[in-house]
């Protein structure tokens, strides 16, 4: 029996939910260490262009395709041909492989609330019984020495394995409760508190002493800063931080009603996502400046956790701040993992016959077990390391975002050109509203972005193997 399938009540139901799942760790964790990586302000040009250009027709693409098949990504382009019913597979295996990561980057996040909050109730507690202010033991002063806390964490087996497994529990729980109202209910309220906040400390590590290099080096693009992997880590950043390449924005466009534009709700999106990443980068850029400019070309994953401490430690009510901050950062990536294990969720119900309930709970004990691995690459298998220089965890962000998802672009273009035909994804967007940038998405759809992604990809795997340096 065919199910009637629900629709977003209005256009901005649609983008506060594909916003809550674009908006997430991609913006706050990703993007700044890799910005600080490949070059800051080169990076940072390199990634708007993007975004504004291919960005645009892929996700125009993608909730066009969602929205005319009324799918999810495993069937979407079976449905509307036959033949190309492969790349839906490719597009769900993606979140299959991210979300086990991504559990992991949560615990930390976790990890880092807890720390805070313990920080502030002695905080409380002091004041109330007037005893010894804590000023010297803030959380930041473990930070000052190179990150020594993060590192500790890091070499934990047990203790990460107990907060990824918190974050993840937590996923599949409201995952069971069903998602749709909660969710809409709560990004709506602490979004704007996660700007509000993000803008007080903006503001902060621009002000510390040293900063406005940091501040230059994040805004102003340098040529000599130009590299190929550069600009596959910034395509690959653009597809990860949109939530795009992976099927998720096709199953959010089977949700678009007809009478809403696709235009407009595509931009309103790609213009908050950017908005949070740079906010994010001046966040923390600044401050390695401040702190010690030596961290710049050495940035990884820890980045984030191991900076923002230190900014925290030179703020006044320094434990509140870190406990609010890492809560809403928390709580952005809740949202993004809820669209991950959702994603793959209604694969497994709809191809298996499950009923949603069983499905939620073998999806989250796979990603759990799964997620040990990234988990354990920094303490019990740390001598595994791909290619020489990715731990595990690095090197399922790298085969998702820089190999994986580009490939999945590419295919999602070549099917719109030659599957479907551009013309049927233009006859979606028109439904309802204009569609003002159609030449850039024609001429994008079929020439440019195919052509650059293949050129791109072609030219880092050979870099990986060593064929040619860049
Ligand atoms: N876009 C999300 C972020 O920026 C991450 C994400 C990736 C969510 C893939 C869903 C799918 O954090």
């Amino acid at each position: 029996m065919e199910k009637k399938r629900h629709t977003f009540s209005s256009g901005i139901g649609f983008v506060l939910a594909a916003a809550g799942s674009a908006v997430g760790l991609g913006n706050l964790w990703r993007f700044p260490y890799l910005a600080a990586k490949y070059g800051g302000g080169m990076f940072l040009l390199i990634y708007i262009i993007l975004v504004f250009t291919f960005g645009y027709t892929l996700m125009i693409a993608e909730n066009a395709i969602g929205r005319k098949s009324g799918k999810s990504s495993l069937d979407a382009f079976a449905a509307l041909k036959k033949k190309w019913g492969f790349v839906g597979i490719i597009a769900t295996l993606i979140p299959c492989i991210i979300l086990p990561y991504y559990n992991v980057i949560g615990g930390w996040i976790i990890r880092y609330f807890f720390e805070y909050f313990n920080g502030f109730m002695s905080d409380i507690s002091c004041a109330f019984w007037n005893l010894a202010p804590v000023g010297e033991s803030g959380f930041g002063a473990h930070m000052a020495a190179g990150g020594e806390y993060f590192t500790n964490m890091l070499g934990s087996a047990p203790t990460l394995i107990i907060v990824q497994s918190i974050f993840t529990i937590i996923v599949a729980v409201v995952l069971l409760m069903g998602v749709q109202k909660g969710v809409e209910k709560a990004s709506t309220i602490l979004m704007p508190v996660l700007i509000l906040l993000a803008v007080i400390i903006c503001i902060y590590s621009i002000t510390l002493p040293g900063a406005i290099e940091g501040v230059k080096y994040f805004f102003i693009p340098k040529a000599e800063n130009f590299s190929i992997m550069g600009v596959l880590a910034a395509m690959g950043q653009m597809f990860y931080s949109l939530s795009l390449a992976m099927g998720i924005m096709i199953a959010y466009g089977s949700y678009i009603p007809k009478d809403s534009s696709i235009e407009k709700n595509v931009g309103r999106i790609e213009l908050f996502d950017t908005l949070i990443a740079v906010m994010a980068g001046l966040m923390i850029i600044p401050a390695v400046f401040a702190f010690d400019p030596t961290q710049i070309s050495k940035s990884g994953p820890g980045l984030m956790f191991v900076v923002l401490p230190q900014v925290f430690d030179s703020m006044p009510l320094s434990n509140l701040m870190g406990m609010l901050f890492f809560f809403l950062v928390f709580a952005a990536a809740i949202t993004s993992a809820i669209s991950l294990m959702e994603t793959i969720v209604a694969c497994v119900c709809d191809h298996t016959g499950l009923g949603r309930k069983t499905s939620v709970i073998i999806v989250a004990l796979l990603t759990l077990a799964i997620s040990t691995l990234p988990a354990l690459g920094y303490n019990v298998l740390s001598g595994v390391k791909f290619f020489d220089r990715f731990d595990i965890l690095d090197f399922m962000d790298f085969i998702t975002n820089s190999v994986m998802m580009p490939i999945c672009s590419l295919l999602i273009c070549l099917f719109v050109s030659f599957g479907i035909g551009t013309k049927a994804i233009e006859d979606e967007v028109e439904i309802y509203g204009a569609f003002r940038r159609k030449k850039l998405f024609r001429i994008m759809i079929k020439y440019v972005a195919p052509i650059f992604v293949l050129a791109v990809l072609v030219s880092s795997v050979l870099n990986s193997f060593g064929i040619i340096t860049m």
